[in-house]
């Protein structure tokens, strides 16, 4: 399309949207910045190329091997060296943008995992592979209840092989079964306790590893039976993913803050806020069944217009024949306050009345959230939907 003609009225009516994009495309190949493709949105992920792997396996074959093995720390003295051979794989249960999440089985102790492999092989060279590898600060995050255990990673034909505690199921499957299916909602108490936990885990983050999220979302908020919420997805996995945004084309990533999506403010760097705004968005739509902008964007255009350019969702009493209390509604809308410096950091989030009423109620309903769970669970088995079920119906 030619933007620079101005007989078409569409295009008249968003010049100045126009104008923004080049600023942002001009700021965006200042700061080297840009975002996964629409292609690694949908989720399409080619076959591994084999031809296109043996040239970098060949010639760098040694280096690779250098970190083939590693070690899995189940706990402070349970620690085994390992390598891939040391697994049996179970099957898969997920699918992101950037590789597979696998259930495998540690054959020396019989300790049932999640392994995330992430093709990594054309980003990662042996000095990143060191750095990641010697991250210690994953493993310092498994003193935090809310956050996802750590156990070990390595490198395996230059994919990064990342193994965890499995949990049941994750934030995204669940609500669309709950919301989409059942056509019912996820009660507010047990959304409480996802807000009081996922808050937790993000202070715990910053505070203690100085480390920002970046990524919150349903997909990264896992549930278990035991009626366990937890927060993953960042450390060694969000560094490479990281490193991989890098290498690709411009794209949308639909719990982005508004300015994160508008590269004039980047220069300030990644702020805890940023994280605070798609923890807003996560709640609200974990909350209303719905994504709330009314699409799933098509292209950066599209998302910069709506979230910059746009109003802010806001959760109402009264939501499309839902109703929300009023600590959970002005909660959910503090977070997506849009003008970045007044939206509240964790302290202030902290204080808040439905954070302060859902950990005092936290004794009392951790086993209400564990029934919910495993119930649910059962109903999606009865649907035929497990653990290996990895395509969901989309929402938008
Ligand atoms: N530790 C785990 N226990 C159980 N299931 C998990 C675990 N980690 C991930 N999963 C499942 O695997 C799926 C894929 O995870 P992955 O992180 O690769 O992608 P994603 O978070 O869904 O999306 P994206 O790639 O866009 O970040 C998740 O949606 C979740 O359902
Ligand atoms: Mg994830």
């Amino acid at each position: 399309m030619d933007k620079n003609s101005n007989n078409q009225p569409e295009q008249q009516a968003h010049h100045s949207v126009y104008q923004k994009l080049d600023q942002v495309e001009t700021r965006r190949q200042q700061l080297k910045l840009s975002f996964p493709t629409q292609a690694t949105e949908k989720k399409i992920i080619p076959p591994k190329p084999q031809q296109q792997q043996l040239p970098i396996l060949n010639s760098s074959r040694e280096r690779f091997r250098a970190h083939e093995s590693g070690k899995l720390q189940f706990s402070c003295s349970e620690i085994y060296d390992f390598t891939s051979d040391d697994l049996v794989d179970l099957g898969e249960i997920g699918r992101g943008a950037f590789g597979s999440v696998n259930k495998m089985i540690f054959k020396k102790t019989d300790k049932v995992m999640a392994v995330k492999r992430i093709r990594c092989s054309s980003v990662v060279d042996e000095k990143e592979q060191k750095r990641i590898m010697d991250l210690d600060v994953v493993m310092k995050s498994n003193d935090c209840s809310y956050i996802v255990q750590f156990y070990g990673a390595i490198f395996k034909e230059g994919d990064c092989w990342i193994a965890m505690e499995i949990m049941s199921t994750s934030l995204d499957k669940f609500y669309k079964y709950v919301c989409e299916r059942q056509q019912e909602r996820i009660p507010e108490n047990i959304l409480g306790q996802i807000t009081v936990a996922t808050v937790h885990a993000l202070n715990y983050l910053k505070e203690k590893l100085k480390i920002i999220h970046r990524d919150v979302k349903p997909s990264n908020i896992l549930l278990h039976e035991r009626g366990d919420i937890k927060l993953c997805d960042f450390g060694i996995s969000g560094q490479l993913i990281d490193s991989i945004a890098k290498t690709k084309d411009a794209g949308c990533r639909p719990y982005m803050a508004p300015e994160r999506i508008d590269p004039e403010f980047s220069h300030k760097g990644y702020d805890v806020r940023s994280d605070v705004w798609s923890l807003g968005i996560t709640l609200m739509e974990v909350a209303t069944g719905k994504f709330p902008y009314q699409s799933k964007w098509a292209s950066v255009f599209e998302q910069l217009y709506q979230v910059v350019q746009g109003e802010a969702p806001r959760l109402t009493r009264h939501y499309n024949g839902m109703d929300f209390s009023e600590d959970f509604c002005n909660f959910v809308n503090t977070c997506l306050i849009k003008e970045e410096t007044n939206r509240p950091k964790y302290k202030t989030l902290l204080q808040h009345p439905f954070i302060l009423l859902h950990e005092q109620l936290q004794p009392y309903v951790h086993p209400e959230v564990a029934s919910y769970v495993v119930n649910t669970l059962e109903s999606m088995a009865n649907c035929g939907i497990t653990q290996f079920t990895t395509d969901q119906p989309a929402i938008w």
